[in-house]
């Protein structure tokens, strides 16, 4: 089939996520090899958001595909309540990449179920209800994580089920906290204070948080808050869930993003960059205490597929290709080559309002005009970023072009010279936005 056949029986049959089916116009992919994806007519596009920031290995690797066709030789799938080598070998190999005390997993089939779970986790070994999370997040779409979830994606599904808090970030829209890093952390976590308290400290279980917000601007935390973070919730009793579903293996440079604060959270949910997407699984870890808690009390949770034994095969040859080729390494390293494209773009492009990155995570926000007035609104969007996206694509490179943001989340296996190579072409590209700029 050539593109356009693709393209019209896909949109024929079947829904796409978050998009009105008749103004769309998906992108044919046929295949992808390390940090590139191919079209059915012949096109290569630079990958440069890993597809949905979760293709970290860089795709296709060829140990991953040979560990695909050895496992399929092998237990395709046991019943939940089985005893598996895969379970026993994977759950072990994660307590040891794991930092402190999580050290127990229960493993779901992707990002989504895997905070569902975390919810009724904490919930269950807390005996509280409420919960609190952040408006600048993304959590998943099933039900439950709707309403955790702060952005806009939020509102068609609401009402949700009760006892879902939410809180400003350290880093809002509209406003600042302050003018630096520690006043921001002191006056958040003194507003974030005041809600503990008003809300009644007894009735919540647990705060979920993106350590490093992703698809919402990623935003990396201000100096001084995941430690702050920490404390205040432990003054209160309140557990604190890390969901590194997107900032975790390697994408930020470390293997999971709260080591950059040097906390370890009660509860870590994991999914996209555990199998690289290759095959869908997710997972939550849990603190020894939690994990006790379920040692003489039932766990109300299960999944027809919790603890499959195929991805988790897959996802054991992922970490193996991770470890043996230091991407964790080589995303810290990129992400300085990074940094420095990010300040000649700025330095380049009046257009170019900030270019954030946390090793390989990163974004750069566009202006419209010279006072930093934000090129899109909050959810919208400005004639200027289609045209920025089909440039993109015509010149090789794929992205994601999120509200007047443009995404930089390549496979962590990427080289300086690709790298380069991808902001050469952004650079061409933000000739656009320069001239769409209202003072141009
Ligand atoms: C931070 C975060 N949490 C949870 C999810 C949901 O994961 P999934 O789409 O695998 O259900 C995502 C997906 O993008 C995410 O970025």
């Amino acid at each position: 089939m050539n593109a356009d056949d693709v393209v019209q029986g896909c949109l024929e049959h079947t829904l796409f996520s978050w998009s009105a089916r008749g103004k769309l116009k998906p992108l044919a992919i046929e295949r992808a090899q390390g940090v590139y994806i191919y079209g059915p007519d012949g096109q290569r596009w630079l990958d440069f958001n890993s597809q949905l920031m979760s293709v970290n290995i860089g795709h296709s690797h060829p140990r991953v595909v040979q560990a695909i066709k050895d496992a399929a030789d092998g237990l395709l799938y046991a019943y939940p309540g089985a005893a598996t080598q895969a379970r026993a070998d994977l759950g072990r190999r994660l307590a040891k990449m794991c930092p402190g005390d999580l050290n127990t997993f229960f493993f779901t089939l992707g990002g989504a179920e895997a905070n569902e779970n975390a919810i009724k986790l904490v919930r269950q070994s807390s005996g509280r209800f409420k919960i609190l999370s952040r408006y600048r997040s993304y959590h998943g779409a099933t039900n439950a994580t709707m309403q955790l979830t702060g952005d806009p994606r939020r509102w068609a599904n609401e009402p949700g089920a009760p006892g879902f808090i939410r809180v400003l970030d350290p880093r809002p829209i509209g406003f600042s906290f302050g003018d630096t890093d520690e006043e921001i952390t002191t006056n958040n976590l003194r507003y974030l204070e005041e809600i503990i308290v008003a809300e009644g400290s007894h009735t919540i279980a647990a705060m979920f948080i993106e350590t490093v917000t992703g698809t919402n601007g990623i935003l990396p935390p201000p100096r001084g808050y995941l430690a702050g973070l920490r404390a205040l919730l432990d003054k209160y009793g309140i557990l604190l869930v890390c969901d590194e579903v997107m900032a975790g293996f390697g994408r930020t440079g470390k293997l999971f993003a709260f080591e950059h604060g040097d906390i370890v959270p009660d509860v870590l949910t994991m999914a996209k960059g555990l199998t690289s997407s290759y095959v869908p699984l997710g997972c939550v870890a849990v603190s020894d205490k939690i994990a006790h808690h379920f040692d003489d009390n039932v766990f109300y949770g299960g999944l027809t597929y919790n603890a499959h034994s195929f991805c988790m095969n897959v996802a054991m040859a992922c970490l193996d290709v991770m470890e043996d080729e230091g991407l964790v390494e080589n995303s810290a390293r990129m992400g300085l080559v990074m940094r420095e494209e990010m300040d000649r773009l700025k330095a380049a492009h009046p257009s170019v309002k900030e270019g954030r990155n946390i090793g390989l995570f990163g974004i750069l926000d566009l202006q419209r005009d010279r006072q930093g007035t934000d090129m899109a609104p909050f959810n919208g969007s400005h004639p200027v970023m289609g045209e920025l996206n089909r440039f993109l694509l015509d010149n090789g490179l794929f992205t994601f072009i999120h509200w007047g943001s443009v995404m930089c989340n390549p496979p962590l296996c990427i080289t300086e010279e690709q790298l380069r190579e991808g902001f050469s072409i952004i650079d061409r590209a933000l000739h656009l936005a320069d001239a769409a700029m209202d003072d141009a």
